[in-house]
């Protein structure tokens, strides 16, 4: 949430930092703003809404050696002009991506000291007590480091001091931020995407160290304010990865690439024999409960895990979304492993989630996409998942990638437990290697899902039905139809429906009903019979064609085992929900009120 860009170097840097913040806008796109140095004095420019608003407020040509730019998702106070980033008191201007939490404290004790303030935010208090530190400190590194302390929640800091034109200063703590250099200059961004046309080392600040950025040398102090040897990191993606490569929008293309990224997932753990899942999973082995912690659709892929490790492994799993999870009482013991769900790494709340556990000395394994992330760093166990960078908001490849890792884990599992013969193994490793194929398969058929979304697309309220594994699929169709569309779409049990939500089906109101699972398809149409009675529009995805005619539209998707078939449904219902937001003119990439890596609570 929010991304924040800062170079320092030999080059004019206002495009260098301006191109960042495009990469980063997937962070946050309420407004946006750069404040750079000209003529030895610190100027700010900021504009409300995209950050395209600001491009022509810029005079890119002016030679500026030094900036910090800003695209923000508003947490404090609305999207407006006044409240977007950075933020200048006194001597000191600050772009911030996190949340303060005793920010009305410290605002109190300010305004008493005689600050005044212009915005809602609470980075505005940062700054004041950065300026507030420095009268007393007489030192800028002193007085970030007197500040750090006195701040309680979540921080990432890119700092400018007026009295220190040379040089950039930044800060972290729970927020994610990397350093990194190249021959003409230094930067400090909140994710790779800022840095990868320039280099791909970057460097990963800790918590609570402060790094000093001048055009020469990046300098890290640790928390007692000495001098740290730097460790640099290689981001080992390709540069398209972040690019749209030709296609109309990133979700589109991230689910263009979803065969590839199944196979470099598999490829990863699995050469074919159970001997690599044993030497990747066998960890496992020591747990008897799984406590399985996610947000949004990580956490539907939980909901997917549970019902597979369940069914298969015999083993008892319980599946909480973190915001809840992280305040509730927990019932784990040292039989019990906490898995977190993560692409970015950074979700506040998982974070949370995993550090309660650590904290009560329960083993944790992080599911993560980012390398090295506060998710993946804390973690006793990391499982990367190979999706690669995910850009538009809506994920997509990355909750692929978490399927595929829950199907190894779920097969390793049954596995050992004794709870599948050979022949079904056998069957799971041919499908496995099926797959991609099979992947591509759907995704072509792509015009079969665009036309019922053309019949669709107007509704205000469609529904997600199914059972069981079906209804974890419902659910992660229903979010992705509904972020990026805005239609309101609900998932329910297909048998929960007619104790109370029937009443909701009018004549044409859109179903899209799933059932995948052979042991319990008959009900779930049974269900389905039932909404048709009332006239609704059913959708029926299925992997068996059935034998009566029961709905208006029929999308068949490819069989393979349950372990592995979540992976195939969700591909209609990905491209399904692309195609309705386009025919509503929706900002796909960039969805209403959202941003990716969600690194406040
Ligand atoms: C929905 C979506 C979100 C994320 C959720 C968790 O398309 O992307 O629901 O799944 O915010 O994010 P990560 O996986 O980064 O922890």
């Amino acid at each position: 949430m929010c991304g924040i860009v800062g170079f320092v170097g030999k080059t004019n840097c206002l495009p260098i930092v301006y191109n960042g913040l495009e990469t980063l806008e997937y962070r946050g796109y309420d407004s946006a703003g750069i404040a750079y140095i000209y003529n030895n004095k610190i100027n700010i420019i900021k504009e409300k809404g995209k950050l395209i608003n600001l491009k022509d407020k810029l005079d890119f040509n002016i030679s500026s050696k030094i900036a910090i730019g800003h695209t923000r998702w508003a947490t404090h106070g609305n999207a407006n002009k006044t409240n977007a980033h950075p933020h200048q008191v006194g001597k000191f201007t600050v772009v911030h991506n996190g949340i303060i939490e005793n920010y009305i404290d410290l605002k109190n004790k300010l305004l008493k000291k005689g600050y005044q303030f212009k915005s809602e935010t609470d980075t505005e208090v940062i700054s004041a007590l950065l300026d507030y530190n420095y009268k007393l400190e007489k030192d800028i590194l002193k007085s970030i480091n007197k500040t750090k302390n006195e701040l309680v929640g979540s921080f990432a800091l890119g700092i400018l001091c007026s009295d220190d034109i040379k040089n950039i200063y930044a800060l972290r703590y729970s927020s994610p931020l990397i350093l990194a250099s190249f021959t003409n200059g230094n930067f400090l961004a909140s994710d790779i995407p800022a840095i990868i046309n320039y280099t791909n080392k970057y460097i990963l600040l800790d918590d609570l160290e402060i790094a000093k950025l001048n055009e020469d040398k990046i300098t890290i102090y640790n928390k007692d304010l000495k001098e740290k040897k730097i460790k640099y990191h290689i981001f080992n993606g390709e540069k398209t990865s972040v690019q749209k490569n030709g296609y109309e929008h990133f979700m589109l293309k991230e689910i263009n690439e979803e065969d590839k990224v199944f196979k470099e997932t598999i490829n990863s753990y699995f050469d074919g024999t159970l001997k690599s899942l044993n030497e990747n999973f066998g960890f496992l082995k020591k747990y008897k409960k799984f406590d399985i912690v996610a947000c949004g659709s990580a956490y539907h892929t939980g909901v997917i895990a549970k019902s597979l490790i369940e069914n298969y492994a015999n083993i008892i799993v319980h599946t909480e979304v973190a915001s809840e999870y992280r305040y509730k009482k927990c019932f784990y013991d040292k039989d019990t492993l906490v898995i977190l769900v993560s692409q970015s790494g950074e979700t506040a709340d998982t974070l949370a989630a995993l550090r309660k556990a650590k904290n009560d000395k329960i083993k944790t394994m992080a599911i993560v996409n980012v390398l090295d992330s506060s998710i993946a760093r804390e973690a006793d166990y990391v499982i990367y998942t190979k999706a690669g960078p995910e850009i538009a908001v809506a994920t997509t490849k990355a909750y692929v990638s978490q399927l595929t890792i829950f199907s190894l884990i779920t097969l390793y599992l049954a596995y050992i437990n004794n709870n599948l013969d050979k022949i079904e193994i056998n069957n799971i490793i041919k499908d496995i290697k099926l797959l991609p194929k099979l992947i591509k398969k759907e995704i072509k058929n792509y015009q079969t899902y665009y036309n019922i979304a053309d019949k669709i697309y107007h509704n205000k309220q469609i529904f997600f039905i199914g059972r069981g594994l079906d209804y974890a699929n419902s659910l992660e169709g229903a979010l992705k139809l509904k972020e990026i569309s805005y239609i309101n779409s609900v998932a329910y049990q297909a048998g929960e429906l007619k104790h109370g939500t029937i009443s909701l089906i009018e004549n044409k109101t859109p179903v899209i009903a799933i059932a995948t699972d052979e042991l319990i398809i008959d009900k779930t149409i049974s269900n389905i019979k039932e909404i048709k009675a009332r006239n609704a529009y059913v959708i029926y995805v299925s992997n068996t064609k059935p034998k009566d005619i029961f709905y208006d539209d029929f999308i068949q998707i490819e069989k393979v085992h349950p372990i592995l078939q979540s992976i195939l449904t969700i591909i209609p219902l990905q491209l399904l929900a692309y195609k309705v937001a386009k025919n509503n003119k929706c900002d796909i990439d960039k969805p209403r009120n959202l941003a990716k890596s969600v690194t406040v609570e």
